[in-house]
C-alpha cells in the first residue's frame, strides 16, 4: 500500500446519543408553537459550573437569601422538624443549604439526595458521609420531575420529610406544581412534612436584574442550552446569531427567558431543520414567584396544611414548613 492510498482520517462523525430524551424534547420544543427548549437541559457540567456562578452574583439575591433564611431559623426549623427523620432532599445539588439543615437536625436517622447532576451528588455524598457518619445516605441519581422510585432505608425513621429548596418548584406552571406536590405528598403520608423554598413576588426591577446580570453569567447560561445542542445533538446553532432575555410577566407572576434569534436564520439538528426570523424567541424557562398566601393555597390543593414561613427582612424569599394532611395522603 502507497502513502498516496491511505484514506485521510475522517472527523468522527457526530452521532445524538441513541435514545437521547434531550433530542426528542429539543425537536418537541422547537417544533411547537411557541417554541421551547427545557430548562432541565440547562444543568450539564459547564451549566451547572454557570448555575453555581449565578448564585453567587450580587444581583441574583435567591441562594444567598435562602442561606441566610436557613442560617438564621435553622433552630426553629429543626424543631419543627423534630428529631429521628427520613430527610429526602429533592435538587440539592452541591448540598450547602442542606448541609445547615442536617446540622441543626436532632439525630436525622436518614438523608436520601435526589439530583440529576451525578457528580454533584457524588461529590456531596462523600463530603456528608464524612460530615455525619452516624447519617444513612441513600444517593439517588435521577430526575426528579419524573416519578422516582425511593431506595428502601435499613434505619427506621419517625416520619419522612421532603426537603425541596432552590425555589426550583418555580420552573413548573401552578398547576403542574400542584400535580408535583401531590406526588411528593403520597412520599409524606403518616405525619411526614415538606420544606419548600419559594422566590417570592417583589417589584420588577430586582427580579429582573436577578436575571439580567451586568456579567452576563445567566446569558451565558443561557446561551449554553444551544451550545449543548451542538455538541450532544449535532446542532449547528451559531451562538453569535443569539441574545439572551429575562422579561417578567407581572400577570403570571413569572420571569421568562428567552433566546431571541438576532437574524433570518435555519437550525439543524439531526434531519430535522428548524427556520428562525429575526427578533423571533425560543421560550427556554419559567421561573414563577409567588405571593406567601398564593402558594400556601397551591399546596393546601396538593394535600398539604400550611405551618409556617420563614422570610428575610425584606420578604424576598419564603422558606415553607407544610405538614401533609391526613385525608388526602392516601
Ligand atoms: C434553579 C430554577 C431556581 O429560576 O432562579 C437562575 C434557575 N435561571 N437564573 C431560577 C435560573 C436563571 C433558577 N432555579
Amino acid at each position: 500500500m502507497t502513502a498516496n492510498s491511505i484514506p485521510a482520517v475522517q472527523p468522527a462523525p457526530c452521532v445524538p446519543a441513541a435514545g437521547s430524551d434531550f433530542l426528542s424534547d429539543a425537536v418537541a420544543g422547537l417544533s411547537s408553537e411557541p417554541q421551547t427548549l427545557p430548562c432541565k437541559y440547562f444543568y450539564d457540567e459547564r451549566g451547572a459550573a454557570l448555575f453555581q456562578k449565578i448564585c453567587e452574583l450580587p444581583e441574583y439575591y435567591i441562594t444567598r437569601t435562602e442561606i441566610d433564611i436557613l442560617d438564621r431559623y435553622r433552630a426553629e426549623i429543626a424543631t419543627h422538624l423534630g428529631p429521628n427523620i427520613e430527610l429526602i432532599g429533592l435538587g440539592t445539588g452541591a448540598g450547602t443549604k442542606t448541609r445547615i439543615l442536617i446540622e441543626a437536625l436532632e439525630k436525622p436517622a436518614v438523608y436520601i439526595p435526589v439530583d440529576i447532576s451525578d457528580k454533584q451528588l457524588g461529590e456531596s455524598a462523600a463530603i456528608f458521609h464524612k460530615l455525619f457518619p452516624d447519617l444513612e445516605i441513600l444517593p439517588v441519581c435521577a430526575d426528579y420531575l419524573q416519578p422516582v422510585a425511593l431506595p428502601s432505608p435499613h434505619r427506621k425513621a419517625r416520619r419522612n420529610v421532603v426537603y425541596f429548596p432552590g425555589s426550583t418548584i418555580g420552573n413548573f406552571e401552578p398547576d403542574e406544581a400542584t400535580e408535583f406536590l401531590r406526588r411528593i405528598a403520597k412520599v409524606c403520608r403518616h405525619d411526614g412534612a415538606l420544606l419548600i423554598g419559594v422566590d417570592l413576588r417583589k417589584d420588577r426591577d430586582v427580579i429582573e436584574a436577578a436575571y439580567n446580570d451586568t456579567a452576563g453569567i445567566t446569558a451565558q447560561f443561557n446561551l449554553n442550552l444551544l451550545a449543548r445542542a451542538n455538541h450532544e445533538l449535532c446542532g449547528d446553532f451559531d451562538l453569535q446569531h443569539w441574545r439572551h432575555r429575562a422579561i417578567y410577566n407581572s400577570d403570571a407572576g413569572r420571569i421568562e427567558m428567552y433566546l431571541i434569534s438576532q437574524v433570518d436564520q435555519a437550525v439543524h439538528i439531526g434531519d430535522h431543520t428548524f427556520g428562525f426570523r429575526a427578533g423571533e424567541k425560543i421560550i427556554t424557562e419559567f421561573s414563577h414567584k409567588y405571593a406567601p398566601e398564593g402558594f400556601a393555597a397551591l399546596a393546601r390543593n396538593a394535600g398539604f396544611e400550611f405551618q409556617k414561613i420563614w422570610t428575610d427582612d425584606a420578604r424576598l424569599f419564603g422558606v415553607f414548613y407544610f405538614t401533609c394532611s391526613p385525608d388526602t395522603s392516601g
